[in-house]
C-alpha cells in the first residue's frame, strides 16, 4: 500500500518522502513504484519525462525524522494496533504541530491513535484501497477538524473521498469481508472449487476480480487481521475467520505476495 499511495501522491504532484523501517525496503518499495512507472510506460498511459519528474518528487529513507516539515503523514505500517500505537507516539514527537497525522487503517480504531498523540484534533483515517493508484475510492475517517484538508488532497490525487464514522470496517471492508469469508466457508464446505466461485462472481455479479483473486491481492495474512479486528468489534460470526485462512497464513501462503495463495502465482 505504501508504494502505491506514494506513488498516486507523487504522480499529483505531491513531493513525498516514503519512510520505510530500513533503506533496503525504502530501496525495495521505491523500485516497485518505479517498476510501476515503467509498466504504464510501455501501455503509452505515461511519459518517460513524466517518471521522471514523478521519481525526482519522491525520497525514500529510513529516519523517522525526515517526516518532520511534512503537511500529511499517511501512515501504512501493518495492521497491528500496539506497533500503530508507537508509532502515532513517535509521529506526535518529530512533526510539528500543524501535521495532520493520518491512518491508512481499515479497521482499528482511529480514536485510539489519535488520543497517542497531543493533537487529537489532527489525527484523522485515510484509507486508500488496493491498487492505490487505480481504485477510485478514498474512506475518510473523523474528525471534522481534518475533513476540509484530507478531502482536498485525496480530490487533487484525482480520488472520490466518501466520509465515514470511526467504526471498524468503516463502509467497504464491513460489507467486503464478510463476503470474502463466506466464499472460503462455500469452498471449505465443498460446494465449489477456487475457480468457479471466482467465475462465479465475475460472470454473474459483474466484479473485475472473483473473491479468491481478491483474497490474494489483498493479502491473506491482511485479511486475517481484517476478520480478527472486525470480529473483536461486531462478535458477528459472518467476521468469524475461516479455519482455512487461519491454517494458510500460519503456513505462510499469503497471496501474491509470497507467490501462493488460493491460487499459485509461481511462474
Ligand atoms: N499499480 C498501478 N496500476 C495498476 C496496478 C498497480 N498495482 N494494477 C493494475 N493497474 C492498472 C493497469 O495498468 C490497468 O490500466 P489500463 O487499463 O489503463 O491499462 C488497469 O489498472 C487494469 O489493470 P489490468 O488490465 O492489468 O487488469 P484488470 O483489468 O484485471 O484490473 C484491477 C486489475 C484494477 C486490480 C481490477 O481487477 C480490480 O479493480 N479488482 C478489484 C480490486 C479491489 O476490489 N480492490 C479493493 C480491495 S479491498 C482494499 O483494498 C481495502 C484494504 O483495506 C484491504
Amino acid at each position: 500500500m505504501g508504494s502505491g499511495i506514494a506513488e498516486t501522491a507523487a504522480v499529483n504532484g505531491f513531493e513525498v518522502v516514503l519512510r520505510s523501517r530500513s533503506q533496503s525496503t525504502a530501496d525495495a518499495t521505491l523500485a516497485a513504484l518505479e517498476k510501476s512507472l515503467n509498466r504504464q510506460i510501455e501501455k503509452g498511459k505515461r511519459t518517460e519525462v513524466e517518471r521522471d519528474e514523478t521519481l525526482a518528487r519522491v525520497t525514500g529513507t529510513s529516519d523517522l525524522g525526515a517526516l518532520k516539515d511534512v503537511d500529511l503523514v499517511i501512515e501504512s505500517v501493518i495492521e497491528d494496533l500496539a506497533i500503530k500505537k508507537e508509532l502515532f507516539n513517535e509521529l506526535d514527537r518529530i512533526t510539528g504541530d500543524s501535521t495532520i497525522l493520518a491512518t491508512n487503517t481499515s479497521t482499528l480504531p482511529v480514536i485510539e491513535l489519535a488520543m497517542q498523540t497531543g493533537r487529537p484534533d489532527k489525527v484523522c483515517g485515510v484509507h486508500f484501497f488496493n491498487p492505490a493508484p487505480v481504485m477510485d475510492l478514498v474512506e475518510l475517517v473523523r474528525p471534522d477538524e481534518t475533513m476540509a484538508a484530507t478531502r482536498q488532497f485525496a480530490e487533487s490525487c484525482g480520488k472520490s473521498p466518501v466520509e465515514v464514522k470511526d467504526q471498524a470496517g468503516f463502509i467497504v471492508n464491513a460489507l467486503l469481508f464478510p463476503y470474502l469469508n463466506n466464499a472460503v466457508r462455500l469452498y471449505e464446505q465443498g460446494v465449489a472449487s477456487i475457480e468457479d466461485i471466482d467465475t462465479a462472481m465475475k460472470g454473474g455479479c459483474g466484479f473485475p476480480m472473483g473473491p479468491f483473486a481478491l483474497l490474494d491481492l489483498v493479502g491473506l495474512d491482511t485479511s486475517l487481521a481484517i476478520l480478527d479486528a472486525l470480529y473483536d468489534e461486531y462478535r458477528d460470526p459472518n467476521y468469524a475467520a475461516m479455519p482455512l485462512l487461519r491454517r494458510m497464513v500460519a503456513a505462510e501462503q499469503l497471496g501474491r505476495k509470497s507467490g501462493r495463495g488460493f491460487l499459485d502465482y509461481r511462474k
